[in-house]
């Protein structure tokens, strides 16, 4: 089954005939809220809001492992996320939309893994599971055809940084990050994207561009927090109609 991970400004799929809601237990504790099971255009998927149905959970507090879990266990394999960015890069803008090939993780003290030996016996045994392409190639190929069956522009590629939060960056720390490689700044995409890998799901990431990052564009001075949500409120459309093509054409 697909799952789709709502970010900010995605808390609600309104085109979802929702068929039942789960609350999940996790051995990891809570996931951000019930995982909506329904239909869009016929085919069966799970949503799961990040941050909550009220949006009330900050980056940094999600608890990404279980919400992962939750998905797997209601037999989610392949998985689609939202998450909005900032630009690090000249030549993305605000309104933008990316899908990443890459990212770079800067979090910390965050529950990263499935493999630390406790919670679940299933998973006690240490493993290294290969990351050098973060995201699946193939859950990648259907965004892409997503996008272009929905006449959408999508930017095929873009390293993605995985910052802390919730605070925004710093001017420098943009720059370190554009040195770094990085063309875009978000603050979830990392460990749900590992811990999607930990669990043998396929994972990509859908990425609005709400502003330019700290120091860059029209954010020179100061990012404007009002702005970002007037951005991605104006993108939030777009994303839906590609999420759209996407359940399409993964069929249940
Ligand atoms: N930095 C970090 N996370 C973000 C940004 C940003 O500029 N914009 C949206 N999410």
């Amino acid at each position: 089954m697909l799952g789709i991970i709502g970010g900010t400004g995605l808390t609600a799929f309104a085109d979802l005939k929702i068929t039942r809601r789960e609350i999940i237990r996790t051995p990891y504790g809570e996931p951000s809220g019930p995982v909506t099971l329904g239909e869009v255009s016929g085919r069966t998927l799970a949503f799961l809001p990040r941050h909550g149905s009220g949006h009330t959970i900050p980056p940094h507090a999600v608890n990404y492992r279980a919400n992962i879990w939750a998905l797997h266990s209601v037999g989610v394999r392949n998985i689609v996320a939202v998450s909005a960015v900032g630009s690090t890069t000249p030549g993305l803008n605000s309104g933008d939309i990316v899908l990443p090939d890459q990212l770079i993780d800067y979090t910390y003290g965050r529950k990263h893994t499935f493999f630390d030996g406790h919670e679940c016996q299933e998973l006690a045994a240490v493993k290294h599971v290969d990351f050098t392409e973060p995201y699946s190639v193939e859950i990648r190929a259907l965004c892409l055809q997503a996008a272009e069956r929905a006449k959408i522009h999508m930017i095929n590629g873009g390293v993605y940084a995985a910052m802390q939060g919730p605070r925004l960056e710093t001017a420098a720390e943009i720059n370190r990050l554009e040195r770094d490689g990085a063309t875009i700044v978000g603050m979830t995409g990392m460990p749900e994207c590992a811990l999607a890998r930990e669990l043998e799901m396929r994972y990509a990431a859908i990425c609005p561009v709400a502003n330019h990052a700290a120091g860059r564009g029209d954010s020179r001075h100061e990012v404007s927090y009002e702005e970002m949500g007037k951005t991605l409120r104006q993108t939030i459309g777009q994303i839906c109609s590609i999420i759209e093509q996407v359940v399409i054409l993964h069929g249940d």
